[in-house]
């Protein structure tokens, strides 16, 4: 049995509830938050025996296996970065950082380490997703669609089926257990490499189109609880 620890109590963090209880090998075994409130909620709402109110404190769980970081963008490098220190695994929500630099951060914290990580880019678990691999693979040629693929070809349409039914989050959690199953440091459908050159090329249109986020500018310190842009100054290389 595999026990998480989810870092946010948000939208997001419900769903991956939801997707756990359907998942045989896995169970959420404390939620964090930043108060004690919604931690408690959360936990009262999904069955989750531990909580938290400090964000870090299932680095020291020693019960905890893997965490998902549910928390807002801005916080995703130096949250994920702190449970891969503490040797957890970690299943990191998109965006996974703010930019290219603080990916390949976080990255090299999970390799420096030895521990499992991946970008939460549920779509990529999805079955309709699989399926089209699999049918663009073939050399047939088909369209998309969420629950079921339809692929024309010379003798005729053939629809393929790829419905779900509940949360399809839970064909990512289901990956993340293969690859510990497997002993695999990242997941091949959503290579790291790939999660940093995705952000590097973010980068790219951010610069080409002016775009810049409060994290580019000089560090402030926070003038209120909760109105920093960012949880930290930007990290060193
Ligand atoms: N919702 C989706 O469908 C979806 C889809 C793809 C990706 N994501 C990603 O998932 C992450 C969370 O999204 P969400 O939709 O769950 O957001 P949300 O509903 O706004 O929840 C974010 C949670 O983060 C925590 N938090 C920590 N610092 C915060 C701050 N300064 N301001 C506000 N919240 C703070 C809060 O939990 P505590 O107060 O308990 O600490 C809050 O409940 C984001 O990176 C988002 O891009 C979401």
């Amino acid at each position: 049995m595999i026990r998480w620890g989810v870092v946010g109590t948000g939208e997001i963090a419900t769903r991956f509830a939801q997707a756990m209880k359907v998942v045989g090998d896995g169970e959420i075994a404390a939620v964090t938050s930043l108060s004690a409130d919604p931690a408690m909620a959360c936990a009262d709402t999904h069955g989750i025996g531990t909580r938290y109110d400090d964000y870090a404190a299932p680095a020291i769980d020693s019960s905890i296996d893997a965490v998902y970081i549910a928390s807002p963008h801005f916080r995703h490098e130096a949250d994920a970065t702190i449970f891969l220190r503490a040797t957890k695994h970690v299943l990191c929500e998109k965006p996974f950082a703010l930019d290219a630099a603080q990916a390949r951060n976080v990255v090299t914290a999970a390799r420096e380490h030895g521990e499992f990580l991946m970008k939460a880019m549920r779509s990529r678990f999805l079955p309709s997703y699989r399926t089209l691999g699999d049918v663009v693979r073939s050399g047939r040629i088909g369209d998309d669609c969420p629950m079921s693929i339809t692929v024309h070809t010379f003798e005729g349409e053939e629809v393929i089926d790829c419905s779900f039914e509940g949360e399809g989050m839970r064909f990512e959690i289901a990956e993340v257990h293969r690859c510990f199953g497997e002993g695999l440091l990242e997941s091949p459908t959503m290579p790291l490499d790939e999660t940093v050159a995705f952000a590097a090329m973010m980068d790219e249109i951010r610069a080409q189109i002016g775009l810049v986020y409060p994290v580019d500018l000089p560090w402030q310190p926070p003038t209120r609880a909760g109105s920093a842009p960012h949880p930290a100054p930007p990290s060193s290389p």
